[in-house]
């Protein structure tokens, strides 16, 4: 910068005076330069180095991977956040989300908890090919889903769906272990009591913690609860919702059936924190889709200074271009984090309902790959 500007600057003067009394006293403030980015580094790495140390079996479809850093250090986190993992798979490198479902009062490792997932590329890739020694590397732990004394209620209702649960066995491990008597109700639904995941530690701890409740709710076998989460469960277990926060996890699918359920409890939008794990998984019928684009029609992408690319409909543009060797960074991969943004130059893509996209982004034509699925031939810029 400009010496005369930096002067101009506000409080330039009093820095100046600062370091000529620090010079006085012998110390020598150059040494410090870049003390903060060190730290910024530490606390925010761009990406990590991590080592497989174990792997666990937690139901007959889940696997929990256990992650220590190959540096010796993992930075902190809050319990309810997300680490992006890489892949490379057949010669295609690609990221997916992962809850850490490990508490953060310990940060020796990250548990990340994967449910095989029909047809997925990845989560059968982690659950049945990675081994223990194995280096895979990771992001930063990312995500808002996590609880903030300042704005939500100290009686928390977690609704789970099949693998979303584990950003609440976070949260709930890291109440328990600090000493936190916050009022939880965990209301976990799943096919059937078999693949409800961490159940003896969530059985085990409600017995022994009056201030947690454990409610699973199962479509098949025995349970308390049968079929899936509705209304009057919510009521009959967590009684007056009005005071609560309610944080809500799992697919898609799950999404539209709870907002339903919800409605008689009349919560207050501020009252519900939701993360959703992808995007809508049959693309094809969702309202606004166009009917006469099936899975069998392509189309052509021209990317900017690189190859055209032929891409199948149904398929994110960023799927389409991991495929074909093109890397765009990316986190949540649900349409939240701008992090894969591109610029959409001309044609038409497919935005699900839900995918928030900024005001700027909008008019200057920017949309997030992770969650755009071409519907005509398009060009786009990186
Ligand atoms: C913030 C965040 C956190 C997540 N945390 C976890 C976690 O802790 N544990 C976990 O197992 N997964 C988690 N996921 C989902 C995970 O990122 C992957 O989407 C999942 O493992 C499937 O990846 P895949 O490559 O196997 O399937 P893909 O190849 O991406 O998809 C294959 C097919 O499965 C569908 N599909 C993708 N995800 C799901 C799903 N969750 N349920 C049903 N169908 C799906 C796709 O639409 C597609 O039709 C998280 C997702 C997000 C956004
Ligand atoms: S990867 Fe986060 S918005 Fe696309």
């Amino acid at each position: 910068m400009d010496s005369t500007i930096l002067k101009q600057l506000e409080g330039y003067q009093s820095v100046v005076n600062d370091i000529e009394v620090l010079q006085r006293y012998g110390y020598n403030y150059r040494l410090d330069r870049g003390l903060v980015k060190q730290y910024v580094e530490q606390l925010h790495p761009h990406s990590l180095d991590v080592k497989v140390i174990d792997i666990i079996d937690e139901t007959p479809s889940t696997k929990t991977v256990r992650l220590s850093s190959r540096k010796k250090y993992l930075p902190p986190f809050q319990a309810g956040q997300y680490i992006s993992v890489t892949v490379s798979i057949d010669g295609i490198r690609t990221t997916r989300p992962y809850s850490i479902s490990s508490s953060p009062d310990q940060i020796a490792f990250y548990d990340i908890t994967v449910r095989r997932v029909e047809g997925g590329f990845v989560s059968h890739y982690l659950c049945d090919k990675l081994a223990i020694g194995d280096s895979l590397q990771i992001s930063a732990s990312s995500g808002n889903f996590y609880y903030n004394p300042i704005i939500h209620s100290n009686k928390l209702v977690f609704i789970a769906g099949g693998s979303g649960v584990t950003p609440f066995k976070s949260m709930i491990q890291h109440a328990i272990n600090t000493g936190t008597e916050r009022e939880m109700w965990l209301i976990y639904g799943s096919k059937n009591p078999d693949e409800l995941i961490f159940n003896e530690y969530f059985a085990s701890a409600s017995k022994k913690y009056p201030f947690f409740k454990y409610i699973p709710v199962c479509e098949e076998g025995e349970s308390r609860y049968k079929g899936y989460i509705t209304a009057s469960i919510i009521k009959d277990a967590v009684g007056d919702s009005s005071n609560k926060t309610f944080f809500m996890c799992g697919p898609q699918t799950m999404y539209e059936h709870m907002l339903k359920e919800l409605q008689p409890l009349q919560l207050k939008p501020k009252q519900i924190k939701m993360e959703m794990y992808g995007v809508p998984t049959d693309i094809f019928s969702q309202t606004g889709w166009p009917k006469e684009i099936s899975k069998d029609t392509t189309f052509t992408i021209k990317v900017r200074g690189k190859k055209d690319i032929r891409v199948q409909a149904g398929e994110t543009l960023l799927q389409s271009l991991e495929k074909n060797g093109i890397i765009v960074p990316s986190l949540c991969r649900s349409g939240e984090c701008s992090l894969c943004r591109v610029k959409l130059v001309s044609g038409n893509v497919y935005q699900p309902e839900g995918v928030k996209i900024r005001q700027a982004d909008r008019r200057f034509g920017y949309i997030h790959s992770c969650a755009s699925f071409p519907i005509s031939d398009c060009e786009i810029i990186l």
